[in-house]
């Protein structure tokens, strides 16, 4: 419950020592209830009051020592920042399943939750390894292991700067972070796809291990999840090796099956969600090889993984994701045809024509924002106040459907559902009215006759329809109420194109509702507790 009492920093039974944390002590309310026992009183209900109480219990004059000992005590996700009155010139600290930098001064050393926030100060960036601690002083870092043994490291220049973290003149960060997706994709093409094939080298794969793998399984949450599901689609028709894809708060749970010759690919944009960090530990401790997509170089996910993909979004600020999920987009798409080359499962031409198509999405998302989509914002001012909105799609932009669903209802509050087109008529189609609108993604594929006979069921029922299409599709101009086109690309490139109207529509929704769109409410822009 927020409120005084609860706020970081807590404070030592003793008063001598203070504490602020991240995250979350499953094991607090047991640990709380022994301390009541020895007669320690509380202030508040938090679980960090009681990990202050067993530091000032353990503090034998050394606070590194009290800090080791107490962590064999904490279960859960942490992490940690402790000071000592008899030792005010230092910093403990240490993380668990929560995101911790330390940053490198002239004369001062800082600590944090994640990068942007030391930008103004240095850009010489520590990460803290998992289960690491950390003494930091004016003068000296200095690194351990869970077992107090000295850690050598090395800092890195982060090449964030501070005003890439500014909204330079735009209204909110999403917005800013919209319209730098074509940059962003041009920066997660850069290098890999220069000629005419996709360059994987920076993962280092060896062609026999691949060539072992008899199954990929793709963990992510959220947006990333959605891109996961694209990239199924991709993986298997490029690679032809069986591609899952599992919610990561699924899997841990589950009963998976594991096997070490299983492809692993987490997906993540901040690279710190707990719930896949946690999906990727249960299959690295069985044997599994993994890759990482991910935005934050050095982050938890990339540092638990064989190998990464880098996007190159720089940093999202805003908790709706955006460019992030277009560049996972564009990764799976490199990764997809990458994979099926070394195998020898997709030919030349068809690697030719995707890497043709790649180069071209920095220009036609361009192309689609500069048209600044007026039909977007008609739809967005007319439809503000429904209480739900349909989104549908086939295949490749099936996972599209899902992720424009999920946009305008993060920051909109307005429900939304995203459903394969195909399922419309085992139920969802008991649903359609002419109280709401049903988004249609229909843009040039194999799926996209299917998709115009939804369209035309909807219709026959009254339903409003607005149809996301390829440039000039006259038969979606005769049946939409609102049509939003995009520029023809291969069907695989579709919903990195056919996304960007859909973000558009959440985003002009939620700031005709006025709503805080840059932080929603009841949501953080990286989930790293459960
Ligand atoms: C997407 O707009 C949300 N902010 C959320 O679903 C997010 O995608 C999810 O929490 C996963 O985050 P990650 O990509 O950083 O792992």
């Amino acid at each position: 419950m927020p409120n005084v009492a609860n706020c970081h920093p807590h404070i030592s039974f003793d008063g001598k020592l203070s504490i602020i944390h991240n995250g979350i002590i499953e094991n607090y309310r047991e640990l709380k209830r022994e301390l009541i026992e020895q007669g320690v009183s509380f202030k508040s209900d938090t679980d960090t009051e009681v990990v202050a109480h067993l530091l000032a219990k353990s503090y034998h004059g050394d606070l590194l020592q009290a800090m080791h000992a107490v962590l064999k005590r904490l279960h859960g996700a942490y992490a940690l920042a402790v000071c000592h009155q008899e030792q005010p010139d230092r910093i403990v600290a240490t993380r668990m399943g929560s995101p911790l930098v330390i940053g490198i001064g002239e004369g001062e050393n800082f600590i944090a939750s994640d990068v942007p926030a030391l930008l103004k100060y240095t850009r010489q960036i520590v990460f803290l390894e998992e289960g690491g601690l950390a003494q930091v002083t004016r003068e000296k870092v200095e690194l351990f292991d869970a077992d107090l043994k000295p850690m050598p490291f090395n800092a890195v220049t982060t090449n964030l700067t501070l005003d890439a973290a500014e909204k330079e003149g735009y209204e909110h960060f999403m917005l800013k972070e919209i319209h730098e997706q074509p940059h962003a994709i041009a920066e997660t093409l850069r290098g890999r796809v220069d000629g005419e094939h996709v360059d994987l080298s920076e993962l280092n794969l060896d062609a026999d291990v691949l060539r072992g793998v008899k199954r990929i399984a793709v963990l992510a949450c959220g947006t990333s999840l959605y891109s996961g599901m694209v990239g199924k689609y991709l993986l298997e028709r490029f690679t032809r090796i069986p591609t899952e894809t599992w919610s990561a708060s699924e899997f841990r749970y589950a009963d998976p099956v594991i096997e070490p010759d299983m492809l692993v690919i987490a997906v993540s944009q901040s690279g710190e969600t707990a719930d896949t960090l946690e999906a990727l530990r249960i299959v690295k401790q069985q044997g599994a090889k993994a890759i990482a997509i991910c935005n934050v170089m050095g982050s938890s996910i990339p540092r638990a993984c064989d190998a990464t993909l880098y996007t190159r979004a720089g940093p999202e600020i805003g908790v709706a994701s955006t460019k992030a999920y277009t560049t996972q987009l564009v990764a799976f798409v490199m990764l997809a045809v990458g994979l099926g080359r070394m195998l020898g499962r997709t030919d030349e031409p068809t690697e030719h024509k995707l890497v043709d198509g790649l180069k071209q999405l920095p220009a036609q998302v361009q192309a689609l924002l500069d048209e600044d989509i007026v039909a977007v914002k008609r739809c967005a001012k007319r439809y503000k106040d429904v209480f739900n909105f349909m989104y549908i799609g086939r295949h490749f932009n099936y996972p599209t459907a899902m992720e424009g669903a999920l946009k305008l209802k993060e920051i909109s509050y307005i429900h939304a559902e995203g459903y394969a087109g195909g399922e419309m008529k085992h139920g969802p189609l008991a649903l359609v009215e002419g109280s709401f609108p049903t988004i249609a993604v229909a843009p040039q594929g194999r799926t996209r006759e299917k998709l115009i006979s939804n369209v035309q069921e909807i219709k026959a029922r009254k339903g409003v329809v607005v149809m996301v299409s390829t440039h000039g599709d006259e038969e979606a101009r005769e049946l939409a109420d609102y049509l939003i086109e995009i520029p023809a690309c291969e069907e695989e490139l579709s919903p990195v194109l056919a996304v960007v109207p859909l973000q558009l529509l959440a985003y002009y929704t939620a700031t005709q509702l006025g709503r805080d769109v840059d932080k929603p409410r009841n949501l953080a822009k990286s989930v790293t507790v459960e």
